[in-house]
């Protein structure tokens, strides 16, 4: 069943952890003009894929994917050899996922509609991207899945907004509108990475857009594929 929580209640969204019924109710409606809205961060999303260090043959995870936005990039980045996987919970951003890729749907490009915390792949990624995925980051479970479908030394890079300082307030005001848009949650915006970075050794983060943003990148640690996953879902606490 379907939450009723509106995306648009200010103080749930700091409250509540990631909802994934608001979540699905939000891109289902921006799913038609979503890619105008991202045009200010494109220049952040061509510095994250670089930041992937992709090889040619290598199969890297979109997680979040959207619309697609970083699909071509990614194919280009990994060549006819290597492999695209989307992953993506809202059958409204899918479709335009598909319709971006057209016929390389078939080739290397893979689209997967469902929770990240639900994937199923056969074999394991070398890198993984996480490009605004607010929602994403702050579910244990998700970042677990994606975790176990990576390779030990596979690379991770994550971006998306945050908290600029305490002083910042303009900045901190368009944070907020951007966020209100895009995330089910503002629970962690202070540190939107620190999921991700209690399994990743040595993440290293960088500020942009005079702090709105984060770029972050590390390595999956090479313990073995059971430890990352239970020791995580362990320890953390679920938001939901
Ligand atoms: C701000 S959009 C980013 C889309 C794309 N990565 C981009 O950069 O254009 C966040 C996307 O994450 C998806 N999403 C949120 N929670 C998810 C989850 N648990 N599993 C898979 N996708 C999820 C949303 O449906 C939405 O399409």
């Amino acid at each position: 069943m379907r939450s009723r929580r509106k995306s648009s209640q200010p103080l749930q969204l700091l409250r509540q952890g990631p909802d994934r019924g608001a979540a699905l109710a939000q891109y289902e409606a921006r799913a038609a003009t979503y890619d105008f809205e991202l045009a200010l961060f494109e220049p952040i999303r061509g510095r994250a894929i670089e930041r992937l260090k992709l090889q040619l043959g290598e199969t890297v995870l979109d997680v979040g994917c959207g619309t697609g936005l970083s699909l071509e990039r990614l194919q280009r980045e990994v060549g006819a050899t290597g492999h695209v996987v989307g992953i993506e919970q809202c059958p409204a951003m899918i479709v335009q996922a598909r319709t971006r890729i057209g016929a390389q749907a078939n080739e290397n490009v893979t689209l997967i509609c469902a929770p990240a915390e639900e994937l199923q792949l056969e074999g394991s990624a070398d890198a993984a991207l996480f490009h605004f995925t607010h929602d994403v980051l702050r579910r244990p479970a998700a970042l677990d899945r994606v975790l176990r479908h990576l390779k030990p030394g596979g690379r991770l890079v994550a971006c998306g907004l945050q908290w600029a300082s305490l002083w910042a307030l303009p900045i901190n005001l368009f944070v907020w509108g951007a966020a209100l848009r895009s995330v089910s949650s503002m629970r962690g915006l202070e540190r939107p990475w620190s999921l991700l970075a209690e399994r990743v050794g040595g993440l290293e983060v960088e500020d942009l857009l005079l702090g709105a943003v984060f770029l972050a990148h590390g390595i999956r640690p090479a313990t073995s594929l059971g430890d990352v996953a239970r020791g995580a879902a362990d320890d953390a606490p679920q938001e939901a």
